[in-house]
C-alpha cells in the first residue's frame, strides 16, 4: 500500500506510523527524521534543513523533493511505503504525483490525523526522542519510558528536539494552516483522504487508522512500540 499520513505537529503521526508499517510491512518515511539523520551526520543537506526546523519553517522544496525522490528510488519501497509529513504544500504533491506517475503508481490512501491545538501544545512539550532510532518515541507523561532519559527499546539516550520550544510550535502550526492544510483539501478532492480523531489512547487511534484503510480486523495487538 502506497499512504499518506498528514496532521498538524504534534498529532501523533510518528507514533502511529512506526505501527503502521510495521503492521503492513511496508518502510515508515518520515521528511522530518531524514533531515534530522542530515543535522546529526553535519552534512551541507543538514545544515540547510537546520536553519528552517529551527525557525519553524518548510525546509526549501528542492531539497525536500530532491530527499524524497532518491527515497522512493531505493528497493524497499517496492512493496509501498508510508510517507509521514510529505507533502506540506501543493508544490510537493504535485512532485509526489509525479514520481508515482513516472512508475505508474497511485496513492492508496491519506490519513489526516485531527487534533485540538491544546493537546498538541501538551503532546510536543512532553515528547522524547531516542538519539539512537528516532522512530522510539516516548512522552514524559503518557508513554513514559521505564528509567527516565532512557530508552526501553534500545537503552539509547532520550532528548528533547530543539524544535520543539513553543514559540517555534506555534510558528509550525501556523505553517500547518497556511501551507499544509490546502493539500488534504487537494487529496480530499480525489477522494484519498479519511479524517480520523487523534485523540485519546495510541492503540485507539491505530485501530481508527487501521479501520480507515481496511485493515481493521487483523490483529494490532503488538502495539508496544
Ligand atoms: P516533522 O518531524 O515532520 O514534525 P511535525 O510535522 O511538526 O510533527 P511532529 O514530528 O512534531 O509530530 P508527530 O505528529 O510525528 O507526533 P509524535 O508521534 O512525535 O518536521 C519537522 C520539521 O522538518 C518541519 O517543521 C520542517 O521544518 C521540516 N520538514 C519536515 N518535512 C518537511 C517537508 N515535507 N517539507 C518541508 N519541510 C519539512 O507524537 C508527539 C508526542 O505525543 C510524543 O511524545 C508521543 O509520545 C505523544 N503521543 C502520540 N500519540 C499520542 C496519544 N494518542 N496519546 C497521548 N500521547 C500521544
Ligand atoms: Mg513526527
Amino acid at each position: 500500500m502506497r499512504i499518506l499520513l498528514i496532521g498538524p505537529p504534534g498529532a501523533g503521526k510518528g507514533t502511529q506510523a512506526v505501527r503502521l508499517a510495521a503492521h503492513l510491512s511496508i518502510p515508515h518515511i518520515s521528511t522530518g527524521d531524514l533531515f534530522r539523520e542530515h543535522i546529526d551526520q553535519g552534512t551541507e543537506l543538514g545544515r540547510t534543513a537546520r536553519t528552517h526546523i529551527h525557525a519553524g519553517l518548510l525546509v526549501p522544496d528542492e531539497v525536500t523533493i530532491g530527499v524524497i525522490k532518491e527515497r522512493l528510488t531505493r528497493p524497499d519501497t517496492e512493496r509501498g511505503f508510508l510517507l509521514d509529513g510529505f507533502p506540506r504544500n501543493l508544490a510537493q504533491a504535485q512532485a509526489l504525483d509525479g514520481i508515482l506517475a513516472d512508475s505508474e503508481l497511485r496513492l492508496d490512501a491519506v490519513l489526516d490525523l485531527a487534533i485540538a491545538e491544546g493537546q498538541v501544545v501538551r503532546r510536543i512539550a512532553g515528547r522524547r526522542l531516542c538519539r539512537q532510532d528516532r522512530e522510539h518515541i516516548f512522552h514524559v507523561d503518557y508513554s513514559p519510558p521505564q528509567e527516565a532519559g532512557v530508552c526501553d527499546v534500545c537503552g539509547g539516550e532520550l532528548y528533547q528536539r530543539e524544535d520543539d520550544r513553543e514559540a517555534t510550535v506555534r510558528q509550525r502550526l501556523e505553517v500547518y494552516r497556511t501551507e499544509t492544510a490546502s493539500v488534504v483539501d487537494l487529496y480530499q478532492a480525489q477522494g484519498l483522504v479519511t479524517t480520523i480523531s487523534a485523540h485519546g489512547r495510541v492503540q485507539e487511534v491505530l485501530h481508527r487508522a487501521l479501520d480507515a484503510i481496511g485493515q481493521g480486523q487483523a490483529d494490532a495487538a503488538d502495539t508496544s512500540m
